[in-house]
């Protein structure tokens, strides 16, 4: 008996058909625009988790300092059997709620990379021996089949990452979440918080350039499966903080008119100097913004946690 299950629910070719659509459609609008889902091939995933280890990136640390400050209080309260974590990546942080959930059943990570769940899923188990892992390869914002496990169920979605979704989608996203619960489940959000813009801006804009190199990534990553010839040196990283949207965005300035051609969708992109890409956005929250996004959705917020330095914060929500 294996206990580690890898379903996928994404056909082998669905990135590089969502890939081409993204690029072609991101490319020719005004402004132009890269969804940040394409930054982490295997190089970009690297580069991320350098970031995390970055003096100017807080939100991993402070986000982790609330896990193990709060791991056993989210186990009394969730008493969750069964732990779905959304795009669990390397599953780092995992560990201090697998640790502290000692009813736990059952563990269902779920990541658009293989190679990622399958590393996660290994490192687990030799933990974890009696632990079914039943690994999702699947979009979770397209809507998600959860395998037959126990409940309660605890939804995990760590790393501010919901931030990096649009006000619409993440309303979409938050409701698609709730029609996975049922009652006496929970949904766990980290979310970055508001704070000083000049703070925020070197956590994405950091002095030794790792933002920079991931940020520029999504070109070499078009560059490689889509022929494009993006030349990296020809483009800036930039950082914003948009004070009235209470989001930073990412993106890529042109640093003179230049031509790029992207073989795969015969398209020709004209930059003048100093036009921009928009790359990520990643928005920070307050308690009463995420309070609202989630009863929208039709969940109650039970529980804030933030760690001490008040940067980040840990939402423990139930379903109505
Ligand atoms: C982990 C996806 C939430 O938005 O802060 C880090 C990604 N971008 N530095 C974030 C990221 C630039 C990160 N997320």
């Amino acid at each position: 008996m294996s206990p580690y299950l890898l379903t996928r629910t994404l056909p082998e070719n669905a990135t590089g058909a969502a890939l081409r659509a993204d690029v072609l459609q991101g490319l020719t609008r005004t402004p132009r625009m890269l969804p940040p889902k394409w930054f982490y091939d295997a190089r970009g995933s690297e580069l991320f988790e350098e970031i995390t280890r970055l003096p100017e990136y807080y939100p991993t640390r402070a986000e982790r300092e609330i896990l193990i400050a709060r791991a056993s209080e989210i186990a009394a309260s969730t008493g969750a059997r069964t732990l779905i974590e959304l795009g669990s990546g390397s599953s780092e942080k995992t560990r201090h709620l697998l640790d502290a959930l000692t009813g736990l059943h059952s563990y269902v990570p779920v990541d658009v990379s293989e190679s990622a769940l399958a590393g996660a899923a290994e490192g687990l188990l030799a933990e974890h021996p009696a632990l079914q892992v039943h690994a999702l390869i699947a979009d979770f914002t397209a809507g998600l089949e959860l395998p037959d496990t126990p409940g309660p169920r605890l939804v995990a979605f760590l790393g501010g990452t919901v931030g990096n979704l649009l006000p619409a989608e993440r309303a979409a996203f938050l409701s698609s979440v709730r029609a996975l619960l049922a009652p006496g489940d929970a949904l766990l959000l980290g979310t970055d918080l508001v704070k000083d813009g000049s703070v925020l801006v070197k956590a994405y804009d950091d002095a030794a350039g790792v933002t920079a190199a991931f940020n520029k990534n999504v070109l070499t990553v078009i560059n490689r499966e889509l022929g494009a010839d993006f030349e990296l040196d020809d483009f800036d990283h930039v950082a914003r903080w948009d004070p009235e949207r209470e989001w930073i965005e990412m993106r890529l300035r042109a640093r003179r008119a230049l031509t790029v051609k992207v073989r795969e969708l015969d398209l020709v992109a004209h930059f003048e100097a100093g036009e921009e890409v928009r790359t990520e956005v990643s928005a920070k929250f307050r308690q009463e913004g995420v309070r609202a996004e989630l009863a929208s959705a039709g969940m109650t917020l039970t529980h804030w946690w933030t760690d001490e330095a008040g940067r980040f914060a840990l939402s423990l929500a139930t379903v109505v």
